[in-house]
Parts: structure tokens; C-alpha cells; sequence
């Protein structure tokens, strides 16, 4: 039996513009004039897919790019709440909707934030941990239009955010993520161009990186002023650069590669943390100059390599900076639910690793509590430990969660 620690959090995550519906932000505004060439773009980007037939139907339909009403968790969240609840989960990780709670510039909205009150009392209600993310990102329309993150004015605007809805939910949430996945953010956002704003270039990359750092710093001053018990953080996305095997050439790579993408912005912020959230999903080998060098053996729907082992490399590489580490994120986009139980037995025995080589790993959230709106590709990749169906909402608890739960149950696997 390889045991967790004792109190290990185990749960999922989810965030808002995915799963709740109904939120009116940059996104949903970048959806209506995107929708249909992301359809009619699919066969291109999708259709080396092994799995593509089965969902092209879907993909190549312009409604599947729109969040629309998305989950309808926003009205659904206490029957969503009573599932993670049988299935054993003792924690979870929401987002606030910025644009809810600040619809316009300065003026807040009472019932919303009032809103996720209730939900986060709801999770309590059910002995789940909260873990709020205060930016997963979607901007208020209004931010966007001052120039999102590329602008300073973010660093007023931002953490004058965060204080507000801490100050509001102190009461009820421990666990704060300021800001998820900046790097990913940032480099699809401004780098690729491939996200909203789509504004490519290496400048407004560099303005938005390096506003996402100090937005962060500064958000972390408010925070611990109006909260100081909270436990405050980023939630990190960190890639397994892969050398082994390589000459020299792709050691230096992969160091340079590691250091850009996985500590740089950690080591800008690691004064101003009290845990580190990490969201593994990828593996990348590296070869001379080349990345993603990946033998692909084992490949989710999405066609992104499952590659467990590579979670242990990246938690082990976070222990010099000697703070608990909540892996904030880990999970497979799998229509079938033929590899998920699989992924998160593998990861979590990678991750018990980690833990027995001292890394100081407190909890794990798959991604996602339910099937969701995944950004750009729209409906059809599901990540759900629960099945929806979109035209009923309807929810279908997968084989998957009851294996997980069983893992939850014994804080443990078999050997
Ligand atoms: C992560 C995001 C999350 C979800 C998963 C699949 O990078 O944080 O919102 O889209 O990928």
C-alpha cells in the first residue's frame, strides 16, 4: 500500500468561465466574432486526431465554440457539490468570475460576490476544503478594453480585486490562487496569438509576463494585510523538459527551457508565496534544438501525451523552494473513459514518489470535476470525472470516479 500523508486534500478543479455559464467577459465577446472559423478550422487542427470521427461532429459546429450556458454550474452548483461529496472528495478548486463581481469599472456587485458565498458554503457544508483562483483567465470586458495585461493600469486594478473579494470571503476561504497558469497565458495570449487579445509580439509577451509577476506580488501584500492567516499562491504550469538519452546540445536546452518556462516567474515571486499550486500536463523531450520530441505512446483524445513519470521530475524540482506544494491541476481529456482511472493512478504514484523523496506534496485536484467548455477547442474534449450532457445537463458520474474514489477512501494505492 503506498499511503499519502495524513490530511492529504483530495479533489478536483474547475473554473468559472468553463463551467458556470452565462459570464460576459473578453472571452465570450472573443467567442462571438471566432466561433465559426475555430469550426472551420478543425479538420485542420484536429483531424490527425485517432479519435477525430468520433467527435468531428461536434467540433465542427460553431456552437461548440461558444461558452454559452457552458455547465450551468452557476445555478447547478449544490447537486455538483452533493457528487464531489459521494465521491469522497474533501476539497475543491473554483475560480471567481472577475467580471461578475466588478461588471463594470469600480462598481461592485454585491449579489455576486454574495453568490459565492453561498457556493463556498456549500463546499464547507459538505466538508470540502475551499481553494479559490481569483484570476483563471477571464477579464471583465471594461479591463480588456484598457489593454488587459499588457497594461499597467492591471496592477491598480488587479489587486484592488483581490482585496475586495478576500476582504469579503475571509470568513470562508483559507486558500487563495491569485493568478493560473500565467506563463501558458501569456504565451498563448500575446506569443502564439492564438487566445484573446491575440496580440503577437515579444513586447506585449514581455508586458503581459512581467504584469502577471507584479500584479501577483502585489495582490499577495492586500491579501495577507486584510487576511493574514491566508495561505496565498500561484498555480504553476510546469513542463517535464526531457534531456535524457540527448547530447549536449539538448542539456542546454533543456536548461534554458526549464528555467524560462517552469522557475523564472516562481523565482520572481518566491518571496510572496506560502505554497506553490502546480497544474502538470505535459511532457516535452528534447532533442538538439527540437522540442516535443515525444515517443507518444500512450496519447490523451487530445492528442497530448500521457507521461506520468514526469510529474515526479517537476515536483521534485519545486523542493528548493520550501513550500508546500498542492498539485493543482493533473487530468485527460477522454470521451471513453477508457484511460482516466489508469492517468490518476499512475500520476498519484509518481506523486507518492515525489512525496517519499521529501517533496512536500499536500493534495491533489484532477482536472475536471465535470466535462467543460475547454477554451479555444470548445466542448468536445472531456476532462470530466462526470459526464454532461450539454442539451439535458444532465450529469453521469464515469467509472473513473468511483476508481478514484476508492484511492480517496484508503488515502492510498495498492502497491
Ligand atoms: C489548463 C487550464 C484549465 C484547463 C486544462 C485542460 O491549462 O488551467 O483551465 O483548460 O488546462
Amino acid at each position: 500500500m503506498l499511503r499519502f500523508p495524513d490530511g492529504f486534500y483530495w479533489g478536483t478543479a474547475t473554473s468559472a468561465h468553463q463551467v458556470e455559464g452565462g459570464t460576459r467577459n473578453d472571452w465570450s465577446e472573443w467567442e462571438r466574432t471566432n466561433a465559426g472559423r475555430l469550426a472551420s478550422e478543425a479538420a485542420t487542427r484536429f483531424g490527425h486526431l485517432p479519435q477525430w470521427s468520433s467527435f468531428r461532429r461536434e467540433a465542427e459546429r460553431p456552437q461548440d465554440y461558444f461558452s454559452g450556458k457552458a455547465c450551468d454550474h452557476y445555478h447547478r452548483y449544490e447537486s455538483d457539490f452533493d457528487l464531489a461529496q459521494s465521491l469522497g472528495h474533501n476539497t475543491h478548486r473554483l475560480s471567481i468570475e472577475w467580471s461578475r463581481i466588478e461588471p463594470e469599472e469600480g462598481k461592485w456587485d454585491e449579489k455576486e460576490i454574495e453568490h459565492y458565498r453561498k457556493v463556498i458554503r456549500a463546499l464547507r457544508a459538505r466538508g470540502m476544503e475551499p481553494f479559490a483562483t481569483l484570476w483563471h483567465w477571464s477579464l471583465p470586458v471594461w479591463m480588456r478594453d484598457k489593454g488587459g495585461w499588457r497594461s499597467d493600469e492591471i496592477l491598480n486594478y488587479f489587486p484592488r480585486y483581490a482585496e475586495k473579494v478576500v476582504s469579503a470571503l475571509k470568513d470562508d476561504v483559507r486558500f487563495w490562487i491569485t493568478i493560473n497558469e500565467p506563463e501558458l497565458y501569456a504565451g498563448h495570449a500575446y506569443f502564439k496569438g492564438v487566445w484573446p487579445p491575440q496580440q503577437m509580439g515579444i513586447i506585449p509577451y514581455g508586458a503581459a509576463f512581467y504584469n502577471l509577476i507584479e500584479a501577483h506580488v502585489r495582490s499577495y501584500a492586500r491579501i495577507k494585510a486584510v487576511h493574514p492567516a491566508a495561505q496565498v499562491g500561484i498555480a504553476k504550469n510546469n513542463i517535464y523538459f526531457d534531456a535524457r538519452g540527448g547530447g549536449v546540445i539538448s542539456r542546454v536546452v533543456a536548461f534554458f527551457a526549464r528555467w524560462w518556462w517552469n522557475a523564472h516567474f516562481l523565482n520572481q515571486v518566491r518571496r510572496h508565496q506560502d505554497f506553490i499550486g502546480l497544474n502538470y500536463y505535459f511532457h516535452n523531450r528534447v532533442r538538439g534544438f527540437r522540442f516535443n520530441q515525444n515517443a507518444n505512446e500512450w496519447v490523451s483524445d487530445m492528442g497530448w501525451e500521457i507521461y506520468p513519470e514526469g510529474l515526479y521530475h517537476v515536483l521534485l524540482a519545486l523542493k528548493r523552494y520550501k513550500v508546500p506544494i498542492y498539485i493543482t491541476e493533473n487530468g485527460v481529456a477522454d470521451a471513453g473513459d477508457r484511460h482516466r482511472a489508469r492517468f490518476i493512478r499512475e500520476h498519484l504514484r509518481w506523486a507518492h514518489k515525489a512525496i517519499q523523496d521529501g517533496v512536500d506534496v499536500r493534495g491533489y485536484f484532477y482536472w475536471s470535476l465535470l466535462d467543460n467548455f475547454e477554451w479555444d477547442k470548445g466542448f468536445w474534449p472531456r476532462f470530466g470525472l462526470i459526464e454532461v450532457d450539454y442539451k439535458t445537463f444532465a450529469r453521469k458520474v464515469r467509472s473513473s470516479a468511483e476508481a478514484y474514489r476508492e484511492i480517496i477512501a484508503r488515502n492510498g494505492l495498492e502497491n
